[in-house]
């Protein structure tokens, strides 16, 4: 949520800033502003609405040249989506300006601190305290980095701030807590953002900063210290992807362009982690044989699509090693007293690392005394950082903001540790063990065939674009595949969508159905237990006139007379369909969307990065 850049360097600061902006607006696109610093002081612009909203008005109205500027794009949490409310925020005498990512917690008490001393607020934000705050501050601190230190000792909550004082106009300083901030090392020129798409156009090198860290940068220099001026180590890595990797490369939207990456993503994902023989090596995971022999019970949390994910995981994890495991929604899990211990694995999966109910459930989870093991896509984030151990996915740096190619790939990352614990607890899954491997190492080309799909599935998001609601049903790892589908629809259509599993249907859901309404469902593979149950779904649809979508294996003809419309997948064992069929279902949402002429890699209300509670 928010997405926040800071420049100093020779290059013109607003540039980069915009240039940055325009990476992060998925993290937020409610407002945007920058702030640059000049000989005659701040200068600030700022607008409601998407980016494009600022750029225009940069345009009637431009700043000075400058070589120090900070910019955000904003997921409003304190106050209305409108220009005064948008970042950043400049103290009452002019010489700071703040952006700020995060939730400040303790805001009303040190709002009607400000207020007794006769601060007058101008916006309705927790973030313009802090302006005003540090600009009191700075009549006591040696320098920005020291005042901003001391501000920070009495802020409550999640925050990443960036904030720039007139008189030392070659100084950015910023802090963390909670919310997410990386540095760009350059060469004469250093950048800082909320991840490394906003500045990997300038440099490669990136510093992650840790929990309650304090960084200043010039043109020449990084410094980090924690809260107490303390230096600390960090830990500066190179960023493995290109800028290409976060651009849309020839397609309309972002979110087409990374589903049709997903065989990419899977097969990145599976790179060096099954050989030929059908073994899986997930040894630099970070989990010693011990540990993991010793589990004896496992609890998945996470939010929405990495959620369902997780729903998928449940299955392959408690088939193929007879370890129990629970999977749970992050928000809900630390708020019920969940019973954990020292033998209990907690998997957190997260595209971002950042959402703030995942990592607070894993530090809970930390703080029983269980391991916590992170399925994450990117590198150096907050959750894998503070995790025990970490597979990372390799789906690439995903803009849109539906889920697609990380969802797959988190897939992909539950079954190698399913298969791989199981490997060495010796628990085996059957005596087909090494073929399932094999398999997974051949859904990427799988993925590939459903992806020419597409062209169908567009004229059926037209046919029925005026439904009023849509449902989707699956039994076994289709109902995760259900809800997802259902998902998707929501956040991107806007429309009213159910997954069920088609097992509850008759136990309340089937009211629902009238003539014409539309209904997907997920058929299992054929010889699979339940493939001839849901054959038996979807007569009882078809029976009451809704319009069934049927998507089945490409030779199940069982399934013909009751379809009005089938959708075709590739043959795969029954645990890894869900990687096949769930791609129709994203083409579907986003198609639908486009139909209705929505923002598809921008859907209302939403951010990438859910990093408040
Ligand atoms: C849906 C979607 C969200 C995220 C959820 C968790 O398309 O993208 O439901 O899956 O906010 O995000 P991460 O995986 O970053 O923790």
């Amino acid at each position: 949520m928010c997405g926040i850049v800071g420049y100093v360097g020779p290059q013109q600061a607003l540039d980069v800033v915009i240039a940055g902006l325009r990476r992060l607006e998925y993290r937020g696109y409610d407002s945007a502003g920058v702030a640059v610093v000049s000989d005659s002081g701040i200068h600030t612009r700022k607008k409601a609405g998407k980016l494009v909203n600022l750029e225009n008005e940069l345009d009637f109205d431009p700043l000075p040249a400058s070589h120090t500027g900070i910019g955000h794009t904003r997921w409003a949490t304190h106050g209305a989506p409108n220009d005064v409310n948008a970042h950043p925020h400049v103290s009452e005498d002019g010489t700071i300006a703040v952006i700020h990512n995060g939730i400040i917690e303790n805001f009303a008490l040190l709002r009607d601190e400000l207020i007794d001393r006769g601060v007058k607020l101008r916006s309705e934000t927790d973030t313009e305290i802090v302006a005003h705050m540090l600009a009191a501050q700075m009549t006591e601190s040696a320098s920005l980095a020291d005042g901003l230190r001391a501000v920070c000792q009495r802020l409550t909550g999640a925050f990443t701030l960036v904030v720039v004082h007139s008189e030392t106009p070659d100084v950015v300083v910023a802090a963390r807590r909670n919310s997410p901030l990386v540095v760009g090392r350059g060469e004469g020129e250093n950048f800082l953002a909320s991840d490394v798409s906003a500045f990997i156009a300038h440099t490669r090198h990136a510093i992650e900063l840790g929990q309650d860290q304090i960084v200043e940068i010039t043109p020449e220099s990084v410094t980090v210290t924690d809260f107490f001026g303390q230096p600390v180590d960090v830990n500066e890595y190179e960023v493995t992807w290109d800028s290409a990797a976060a651009e849309k490369g020839g397609y309309d939207l972002f979110m087409l362009k990374e589903i049709a990456e997903q065989p990419k993503a899977i097969a990145d994902t599976l790179l060096g982690r099954i050989d030929a023989s059908g073994k899986v090596s997930l040894e630099d995971m970070n989990l010693s044989h011990g540990e993991l022999k010793a589990i004896d019970k496992i609890i998945i949390t996470a939010c929405g699509t990495a959620y369902h994910a997780g729903m998928i995981a449940k299955y392959a994890i408690e088939h193929w090693t007879r370890v129990a495991c629970e999977v749970e929604l992050a928000s809900e899990f630390r708020y019920r007293d969940p019973i954990l211990d020292k033998n209990t694995l907690v998997i957190s999966i997260s595209q971002s690392g950042e959402t703030m109910d995942t990592l607070m459930a894993m530090r809970y989870a930390r703080e029983q005394g269980s391991k916590v093991l992170a399925i994450c896509n990117t590198n150096g984030s907050t959750i894998p950082r503070e995790s025990d151990a970490v597979i990372y996915t390799h789906a690439g740096p995903e803009v849109a903001v539906a889920s697609t190619k990380a969802f797959l790939t988190q897939i992909v990352a539950c079954y190698l540790f399913a298969m791989y614990l199981a490997q060495v607890r010796g628990t085996g899954y059957g005596e087909s063990s090494s073929e399932i491997a094999l398999e997974l190492g051949r859904m990427s080309a799988k993925v590939d065939l459903v992806l020419d799909t597409s062209e169908a599935i567009r004229d059926l998001a037209i046919e029925i674009a005026d439904a009023r609601s849509i449902l989707f049903i699956g039994r076994s790892v289709g109902f995760p595949v259900a809800l997802e589908g259902a998902l998707k629809l929501k956040e991107l259509a806007y429309m009213h969508a159910e997954g069920f599993a088609a097992g509850e249907l008759k136990h309340g859901p089937i009211a629902l159905l009238e003539d014409g309404l539309p209904v997907f469902i997920v058929v299992p593979p054929q010889g699979d237990e339940l493939h001839d149950k849901i054959v038996s779904n979807i007569q009882e649809v078809r029976a009451r006139g809704a319009k069934t979508i049927v998507l089945a294996e490409e030779d199940d003809m069982s399934i013909n007379e009751f379809a009005s419309h089938i959708i075709r997948l590739p043959k795969c064992p029954d645990l890894l369909q869900p990687l096949v069929a769930v791609v129709p279902l994203q083409i579907f949402a986003c198609e639908m969307a486009t139909v209705k002429g929505y923002d598809v890699d921008q859907p209302r209300n939403l951010a990438k990065s859910v990093t408040v509670e």
